[in-house]
């Protein structure tokens, strides 16, 4: 039976996207298709759709993160077959090409962007995993500062990968996340504690479970005004080397507090996720990340799987199906446009 490719189209900036037909995609060489049950929103989307940031062919297919089965296998993937169910990251903010889009019924996946969701996680809740995993990994464990945009650098924390056993007590070292409820900072907070790193999380006082959940050792309410002084007594009597803090809000109000913090405990890493501000003191080293990266490729293929089996790696923040079929996605943006506390919006195809 002849398969039909349909996707949420974006033909030009701040419009309303657009259902209609598009071209079965094929893998290259290293790719997989990908018949899609999931989508998820992320805050990414909503920029391009506004503003075209990112776009280079029109019209385009925007989505990053899709859950589903295996329709078709390039030459040279092996981990990966027919009908496996999976979840993956789709790359058209690097690619700019319609067919790496999520907002599709089909979309290619590079192979080392995906893994196999075990039997016993729905295609809508792992479909929260990819994007912010690759984020997360980009965060941690990035060993050479990069390009992020022209002019702003990347942080390079250069920490271990997530690993499946108990890691080793030490020497064991202290990360603060800023932001811990969003999605790439719960699962910063789930991939550093599993590679053995204590975690100071600054989060909503409503979401103290859901960073528990994620491994945070001790939680914080963004909104205390004490929040600097709790964070500075947090991080001396963690009695681990200090690391720095990993801003996942990244706002001129987030930076204010985090360049306090660092000032009162001597320095350290302040990795954003919007460029940082440029005149930070001396011992601060300030970069954004950039969430496509090769470097989570080792963590797709030997941690995600396994970790999503044994619980360890936890499809979080839980999500909130807003809507079914393609249509359901522009109504999804515009939820998300009106706030998202602790959860990320899905769409089931
Ligand atoms: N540079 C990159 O490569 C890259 C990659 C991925 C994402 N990003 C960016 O990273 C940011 C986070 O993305 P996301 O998908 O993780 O977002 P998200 O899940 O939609 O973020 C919403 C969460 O942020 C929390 N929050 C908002 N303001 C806060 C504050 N002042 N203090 C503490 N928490 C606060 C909210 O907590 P409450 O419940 O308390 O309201 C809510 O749970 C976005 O700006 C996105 O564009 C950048």
């Amino acid at each position: 039976m002849t398969q039909i490719n349909q996707a949420a189209w974006l033909v030009e900036a701040g419009k309303p996207l657009e259902v209609r037909e598009a071209p079965m995609p094929t893998p290259g060489s290293g790719e997989i298709v990908v018949k899609n049950a999931a989508i998820a929103i992320n805050p990414l989307d909503t920029h391009m759709q506004d503003s075209g940031v990112f776009v280079k062919e029109w019209p385009a297919i925007l989505g990053c993160d899709v859950a589903g089965e295996v329709h078709d296998v390039g030459a040279d993937v092996t981990r990966l077959k027919k009908g496996d169910r999976v979840i993956g990251h789709a790359i058209n903010l690097v690619t700019s090409q319609p067919r790496d889009g999520a907002y599709a019924l089909y979309t290619v996946i590079r192979a080392d962007k995906a893994a196999i969701l075990p039997d016993s996680i729905p295609f809508t809740h792992g479909v929260v995993v990819p994007f912010a995993l690759e984020a997360a990994v980009c965060v941690l464990s990035v060993k050479e500062p990069g390009t992020a945009l022209p002019g702003v650098s990347t942080p390079a924390l250069g920490l271990p990968y997530p690993s499946l056993e108990d890691p080793a007590e030490s020497p064991r070292k202290t990360l603060i996340v800023y932001g811990a409820s969003s999605s790439v900072g719960s699962m910063t907070t789930q991939l550093a504690t599993a590679a053995g790193i204590h975690v100071i999380a600054i989060a909503g006082a409503h979401s103290v479970a859901l960073c528990q959940r994620c491994g945070a050792s001790e939680v914080l309410d963004h909104k205390d005004p004490d929040l600097v002084h709790k964070a500075v007594t947090a991080v001396k009597d963690s009695t681990f080397e200090f690391i720095g803090i990993f801003d996942a809000i990244s706002t001129p109000e987030t930076y204010t507090r985090d360049l306090e913090i660092l000032a009162q405990v001597g320095g350290g890493q302040l990795a954003a996720v919007h460029p940082p501000p440029a005149d930070v003191p001396g011992n601060v080293k300030a970069g954004m990340i950039f969430a496509v990266d090769d470097v989570a490729g080792p963590v797709w293929r030997e941690y995600v799987t396994s970790a999503l089996e044994m619980g360890r790696l936890k499809a979080l923040p839980e999500p909130v199906i807003v809507g079914k079929g393609l249509e359901g996605v522009q109504l999804a943006l515009e939820k998300y446009r009106v706030g998202v506390s602790a959860t990320k919006l899905v769409v089931e195809l």
